[in-house]
């Protein structure tokens, strides 16, 4: 299949490391449809200027089925099979910038980061595998977190858990959905500087850049690269696999 035929869904798409996804993608020749559940997001995305008409953002819920389904259709009647999937979109409830201590965590909190972080992965890797089978090539690309190696340290248990979740969720689908031509690929991203990360104390994260040997805090597109690379013909062989980018702060 040529890059320019290639459609990917983005979830989480119009701000942060997604929105600089979604950029990746599109400067790759991909058609992008953002589904985002943050309409102010969606409102203030700006299309690169040589992306005309080749991104759709749509307001949708990944925890919700029917969104997806909503998605997909948008995404196949606007350009085509759906090729690539991002898994990006999380939610990390917070307390006054503060972890919520597990022992207070009410199990709404609990089930609504689940929904979102990890079952809302689940559906679209579900939704899309027909399409990308059909085409014999698909890629799939989970945004797990360094948390998943870790443990969470600034985020509560919730995220903690699903994140690791991601990475049994990817080398799962990954036996799957490996002899359609379909890859899945997770990458934990280490510190990002996005408005997720804005939510806690400018200590804290000032705190985080003093244990990352390349003596910086991430970008979105630091993470957008390694997407982008992963999400492309030359990563036919990896299949997976969880990437580290996270300027050494951990190594495996
Ligand atoms: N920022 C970091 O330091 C960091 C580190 C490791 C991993 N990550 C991961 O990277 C990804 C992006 O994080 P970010 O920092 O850009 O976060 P962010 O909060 O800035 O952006 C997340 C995006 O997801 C969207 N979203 C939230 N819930 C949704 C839902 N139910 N349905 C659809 N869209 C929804 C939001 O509207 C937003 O656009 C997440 O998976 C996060 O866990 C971030």
């Amino acid at each position: 299949m040529s890059a320019a035929r290639r459609c990917a869904v983005v979830t989480g798409g119009a701000r942060g490391i997604g929105e600089a996804i979604t950029r990746n993608l599109l400067a790759r020749g991909t058609d992008v449809v953002v589904a985002d559940l943050d309409e102010a997001a969606i409102a203030d995305f700006r299309p690169p200027a040589d992306a005309a008409g080749r991104v759709t953002l749509v307001t949708a819920d990944v925890a919700e089925e029917g969104d997806w389904h909503r998605v997909l259709d948008v995404a196949r009647s606007a350009y085509g099979p759906v090729t690539v999937l991002v898994n990006n979109a999380a939610i990390s409830p917070k307390r006054d910038g503060q972890r919520t201590p597990s022992s207070e965590m009410p199990l709404d909190e609990w089930n609504r980061v689940l929904a979102v972080n990890l079952t809302g992965a689940f559906l679209g890797a579900k939704l899309v595998h027909p399409g990308m089978k059909a085409a014999g090539w698909g890629r799939i690309v989970n945004i797990s977190s360094q948390a998943a190696r870790t443990g969470a340290r600034v985020a509560g248990v919730h995220y903690g858990a699903t994140k690791a979740a991601l990475l049994g969720l990817t080398r799962t689908l990954a036996f799957e959905y490996g002899p359609d031509g379909i890859t899945v690929n997770a990458v934990t991203p280490g510190r990002i500087m996005t408005p997720m990360a804005a939510a806690v104390a400018d200590e804290v994260n000032q705190a985080m850049r003093a244990g990352i040997p390349v003596g910086r805090l991430g970008t979105p597109e630091d993470t957008a690269a390694v997407v982008g690379f992963l999400a492309s013909d030359e990563a036919g062989f990896v299949n997976g696999a969880t990437v580290d980018a996270n300027g050494g702060s951990w190594m495996g």
